[in-house]
């Protein structure tokens, strides 16, 4: 059976551009956090309310909140996942195994690149809910602007992708993520990719690696 895979990376490295190609390619079964995150927001809630100023600033949501929608949304029984924003630091890292993976076999992926360009990548992004299509207006624009390529759907510009909450999601990134990195490292788990190659040769270099 192929490894649970856990992504790693900073805000615009590419995770859930390269997940969507591994769930299509692979099989793999895509969970990310922040979706699920976003998933709660729209419910509206009190709860909701609470997780959207969070993310809303950048900052990081709850541990044991995150990680009780984590629980809830996966059954590793038989299937085979891919953690997308799961874990965001060394906290979430041990509980990812001690409450999740229980010692299945799992590899961390690490996006690894230089963060100063990923401002300009992210502030670019516009996503289609319904089809899951990631677009960059600089890098892969839609044919018809605002609409998405795949479902004609409008297309959405994230609350959190302003310049201002970019810089502190990378604040956040920058002062909790060097400790997962060790934590797998030194578990022998970990796999370094080049993020920042194009699209088409990172998808390349993870195949030849997962294969
Ligand atoms: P989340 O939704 O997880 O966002 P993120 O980690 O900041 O990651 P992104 O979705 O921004 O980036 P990505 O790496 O998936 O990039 P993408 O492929 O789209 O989290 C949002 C918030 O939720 C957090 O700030 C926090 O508040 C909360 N949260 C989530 N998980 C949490 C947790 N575990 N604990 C606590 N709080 C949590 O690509 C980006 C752009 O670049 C796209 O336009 C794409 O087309 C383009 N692109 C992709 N790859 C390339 C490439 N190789 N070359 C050029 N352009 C590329």
């Amino acid at each position: 059976m192929k490894p649970q895979l856990i992504l790693l990376g900073a805000p615009g490295a590419g995770k859930g551009t390269q997940a969507a190609r591994l769930v299509k390619e692979f099989g793999y079964n895509h969970i990310s956090t922040g979706d699920l995150l976003r998933g709660e927001v729209a419910k509206g809630t009190e709860l909701g309310l609470r997780v959207k100023q969070v993310m809303d600033s950048g900052d990081l949501v709850d541990d044991q909140l995150v990680l009780d929608l984590l629980k809830a949304n996966c059954d590793l029984s038989n299937k085979v996942y891919i953690f997308d924003g799961f874990p965001r630091n060394l906290e979430q890292a041990k509980a990812l195994e001690e409450h999740v993976l229980k010692g299945t076999p799992s590899k961390a992926v690490n996006f690894d690149m230089n963060i100063d360009v990923l401002v300009e990548r992210i502030t670019n992004r516009r996503i289609a809910q319904k089809s899951g299509e990631i677009y960059n207006l600089l890098t892969r624009p839609p044919k018809v602007e605002g609409k998405c390529d795949v479902s004609g759907e409008d297309l959405i510009h994230r609350k959190d992708d302003n310049e201002d909450t970019v810089r502190n999601r990378m604040n956040v990134f920058k002062s909790a993520n060097g400790p997962v990195v060790d934590y797998y490292k030194a578990e022998g788990r970990l796999i370094n990719i080049d993020a920042a190659q194009e699209p088409d040769a990172v998808f390349k270099t993870l195949s030849e690696v997962l294969s």
